[in-house]
């Protein structure tokens, strides 16, 4: 049997993921590509929302292919799945057009994230692109017949959106798109932020202070840790609801080391929150150590880096050129003779 596919990308907005991203997505990423037929991709349009990205082109470069080492450093292997900078496949534009032309405007306006971001640009900054942004991201997910897409809990409503206009697409043209499922591992499908551990790590948000950037220095990330927003019982005990910052700790904890909550729990019964600090934080600086290493090689060889992410692009757009022709064709499109 032929294996499932799996579509995921992510956005080079920062200069490093945070244990978020890595949790919530990478993660898994890593792990379908020894199960799944998988493409990854760098969503460059997407960040291009973002009123950072438009101000720096040699950041906005530069993050681009950071992202895409990074990925590599933390686990995808261009021979295992195809890994690849979204704009180098010009088929998502125009699968997303077709999708945009699908969408209700009021469909559109009840995502969240576009409420949350626009509301913080001011509606008269905030730009069209984020409204459609969506709408682009479903036609990423289709136009690869992805089956599944691991991400994390706040992407549900995307890939909501993507089912519906892949199913109404479908209803109205014959069975043309794959309809996809989202792909969330419950034990971190929100990480949160270690100074409001009520609100999800992100890198917009206001002070960076409870993000972890995996490549920050050491240092750095275990101040950030050790200096975590907790409660103030003594018990180190998995309780979303009272217990949020300690949760929080625990689910990055288990996540990093393969333990269970329980054993978690029963390793630092009876010891204290500092001491239970400095194991997470251990554990996460152990972690990504290897990372950091492996990320400076891959940046000192950037004729190569760029090689690989052609040679994804190139076997992104086999499949992608496909989809859109199968598209173009059930709605008529007269191709170029
Ligand atoms: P981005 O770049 O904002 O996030 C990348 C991935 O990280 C997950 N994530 C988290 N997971 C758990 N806890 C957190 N605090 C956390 N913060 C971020 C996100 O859920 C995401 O999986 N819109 C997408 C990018 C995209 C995409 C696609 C994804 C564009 N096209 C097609 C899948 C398929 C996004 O949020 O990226």
């Amino acid at each position: 049997m032929s294996k499932k596919r799996v579509l995921s990308g992510i956005q080079p907005t920062a200069d490093s993921f945070h244990l978020g991203n890595y949790l919530g997505a990478i993660k898994q990423w890593v792990a379908m590509q020894e199960t799944h037929d998988a493409f990854y991709c760098v969503v460059d349009l997407h960040a291009l929302t973002l009123s950072t990205s438009q101000t720096d082109p040699k950041l906005f470069r530069k993050r681009s292919l950071v992202a895409a080492a990074q990925l590599m450093a933390l686990g995808l292997d261009p021979e295992k799945c195809t890994l690849f900078i979204q704009s180098q496949v010009v088929q998502h534009n125009q699968l997303a057009w077709v999708l945009e032309c699908m969408t209700g405007f009021g469909e559109a306006s009840r995502m969240t994230q576009f409420k949350d971001k626009s509301q913080k640009a001011g509606a008269d900054r905030a730009v069209v692109g984020l409204f459609t942004y969506p709408i682009l991201q479903a036609a990423d997910i289709m136009l690869y017949d992805a089956n599944y897409v691991p991400v994390g809990e706040d992407q549900r409503q995307h890939i909501e959106l993507t089912r519906d206009l892949g199913q109404r697409f479908n209803s109205l043209y014959g069975e043309q798109l794959v309809i996809p499922e989202p792909f969330i591992t419950k034990a971190a499908a929100k990480i949160n932020d270690l100074q409001d551990p009520t609100a999800k790590m992100s890198k917009s948000a206001q002070s960076l202070a409870g993000v972890i950037d995996i490549l920050d220095a050491p240092e750095v990330n275990i101040k950030k840790i050790k200096s975590a927003v907790t409660d103030t019982e003594r018990e180190i005990r998995f309780d979303e609801k009272n217990k949020a910052g300690i949760s929080n700790l625990l689910t990055i904890y288990t996540a990093l080391t393969g333990k269970s909550i329980s054993e978690a729990e029963s390793e630092f019964a009876g010891k204290g929150y500092g001491d239970f600090k400095g194991a997470v934080a251990e554990t996460v600086v152990t972690y990504f150590a290897p990372v950091r290493e492996r990320m400076s090689e891959l940046m000192s060889d950037e004729a190569e880096l760029q090689r690989m992410l052609k040679r994804g692009a190139e076997k992104a757009e086999a499949v992608a050129s496909q989809t859109l022709k199968r598209v173009y064709d059930a709605l008529g499109v007269v191709p170029r003779g």
